[in-house]
This record gives C-alpha cells, sequence and structure tokens, in this order.
C-alpha cells in the first residue's frame, strides 16, 4: 500500500527521490503517509537515476511537482536547476527541487543541513543537560566530518554556521581541501583521521555511504579513535545504528542516528512540496514502523 493508489487521478502532483541506488530510500513511505494523512493529493515514488541532466531534459515536459535528491546527485543538482537558493548554493549541494507548475521552471533547496544540524544540537543538549534552545551548542567545538560530497558540505556549513571549528577529512584529500577553504574549516586526509585527535570531546559525523546497508559490517574510522569524541553522528539511516554508532556509544560518545536527521530534514522539503506544515507526529510514527 505504498502508494495509496485509491487516491491516484488527473489531479494527483507527482514528486520522487531521485537517486542511484534509490530502493533503500524510505522517502516514499514517509511522504505517501504524510500526504494521505495530510488529505493531499499526491503521490511519491522512487526514481533510479544514473545521468541526472539527461533525466532532466527527458522528462522536463512532464508533470513532476517535485523532488528529492540522494546520493550521488546532490552536487549535480545545482546545475540541473534553473534557480538555486543561496544557502544551497554556498553549500554547493541541492537535494530538493520544486518544480513551478505555471513554467516548469525548476528551484533547488538544500534541507539537509538544517535537519543534521538541528538533531546534532539536541544530542549535544541531552549529553551536557543544556535546556534552552537560545544557546549555541556547537560554538567553538571541533567538528569532523567525514565525506566532502553533497551531505558532507551541508554538514560542514552548518556547522560552521553555528560556530564549529570544522574539519573535513575524506577519502580524497583534494575534495575535502576545496570545500574547506570555501567554508572556512580545515582538511584531512582519511588515512590522517587516525591520527587526529588534538583535543577531547570532539564531534564527529560521517556522511559517507561506508556501513550502509548491504555492507553493516564497515565502518569509516577505527573504534580505538572514537573516545576522543563527545557525540558521533552518522546519516546513514538504514541500519538505523549503524557499526560506528555502536562502537561509539561503547567508547563513551553520544550517538545521533541518520533517521534524525531524515526526518527533519523532510519537514522543510514536505512544506515545499505541499504548502502545508509538515505533520511531525505523522512523520515519526511512519518512521517508527520500519
Ligand atoms: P552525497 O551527496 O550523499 O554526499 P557523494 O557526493 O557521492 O554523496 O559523496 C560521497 C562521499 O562519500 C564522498 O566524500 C566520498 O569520498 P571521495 O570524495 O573520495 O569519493 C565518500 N565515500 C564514498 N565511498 C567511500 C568509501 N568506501 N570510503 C571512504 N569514503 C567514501
Amino acid at each position: 500500500n505504498l502508494y495509496n493508489f485509491r487516491q491516484l487521478g488527473p489531479d494527483t502532483k507527482v514528486y520522487g527521490v531521485i537517486g542511484k541506488p534509490v530502493g533503500h530510500s524510505k522517502s516514499p513511505m514517509l511522504y505517501n503517509e504524510a500526504f494521505k494523512s495530510a488529505g493531499f493529493n499526491g503521490v511519491y515514488v522512487h526514481l533510479l537515476v544514473d545521468d541526472l541532466s539527461k533525466f532532466f531534459q527527458t522528462y522536463s515536459s512532464t508533470d513532476f511537482a517535485g523532488f528529492s535528491c540522494t546520493i550521488p546527485h546532490k552536487e549535480a543538482a545545482v546545475k540541473c536547476c534553473d534557480e538555486v537558493d543561496p544557502v544551497a548554493k554556498s553549500i554547493g549541494a541541492v537535494n530538493c527541487i520544486i518544480r513551478s507548475q505555471s513554467d516548469g521552471k525548476l528551484f533547488g533547496y538544500n534541507t539537509d543541513y538544517v535537519g543534521a544540524i538541528s538533531a546534532i544540537e539536541d544530542g549535544l543538549r541531552a549529553r551536557y543537560n543544556i535546556s534552552g534552545i537560545a544557546d549555541l551548542p556547537l560554538a567553538g567545538k571541533l567538528f569532523v566530518v567525514i565525506g566532502a560530497g553533497g551531505a558532507g558540505k551541508a554538514l560542514a556549513y552548518g556547522a560552521k554556521q553555528k560556530g564549529a571549528r570544522v574539519v573535513i577529512a575524506n577519502r580524497t584529500y583534494e575534495r575535502a581541501k576545496e570545500h574547506a577553504d570555501i567554508i572556512g574549516g580545515d582538511a584531512l586526509s582519511l588515512a590522517d583521521l587516525v591520527r587526529f585527535h588534538p583535543e577531547e570531546g570532539m564531534i564527529l559525523a560521517n556522511t559517507t555511504s561506508v556501513g550502509m546497508q548491504p555492507n553493516i559490517d564497515e565502518t569509516p574510522i577505527p573504534k580505538d579513535v572514537l573516545k576522543y569524541y563527545s557525540l558521533v553522528f552518522d546519516a546513514i539511516y538504514t541500519p538505523k545504528i549503524t557499526r560506528l554508532l555502536r562502537e561509539a556509544e561503547e567508547s563513551g560518545a553520544t550517538i545521533v542516528s541518520g533517521l534524525e536527521m531524515f526526518i527533519r530534514q523532510a519537514y522543510e522539503q514536505f512544506e515545499r512540496f505541499t504548502g502545508l506544515p509538515a505533520p511531525k507526529e505523522q512523520f515519526r510514527k511512519t518512521m517508527s514502523k520500519y
């Protein structure tokens, strides 16, 4: 019952998540249940796409109303949009595209960084018993982001905005360096990250696909260095708890699952897709089922 076929008709608005791989994405489940609970006439599907610009050329005249973008298309999506929100432009990645119903123009946004950073801030508030929302739990903290793709860039940008000192560690050093220079952070190769622990209580965020189903035995960083981190976040949500998060918790860190980022980044996407407030409780109900 993923697509609520009973509500499909000529007025149904069609949305999709573009990715490769994409079958693991829970977005169709999340949005279809939310559309139904909000009484919104829409349907949301998986779109397995190899070549993003070819996809938009082929489907430019069709009636898709909007898209989510996931691995590996978030950066290429910037170039495919007719207009890009300034924040998404600064990040260099788009994960939400709205297609104008009047002229078919594509508008790109980034909802990843708000979702991830708010989840990490709440994790820090819980760890350090901070109650006010006006506080700045990331200010001054050393924030290490693994990965320099679309998600990595979004997190590095968001952490920097919140006053953290940001280090980007990536398998391909040059890619980390390029983005670190843009946002005003430092760069490391992933190999060098193992020896990088200038202080205790750092924050670690994995944005690579290392550890994602079906490769759940993989982890981007050895367990013995996790003791230097007070909070570890993993953008992966399949599985909900990755090997990285399990080992971080065993090492005494507070952990934040990518599921929390996934739910929170969807709030803004839902609002952009429908013009309605996001049914936050419904999102949590849907995701608790899987
Ligand atoms: P996304 O948009 O979701 O961030 P992406 O743009 O394809 O996806 O970026 C994937 C990131 O994961 C990159 O930083 C990539 O490192 P490279 O720049 O060296 O390619 C990283 N990554 C992917 N597979 C990896 C692996 N097996 N080990 C380490 N890093 C990996």
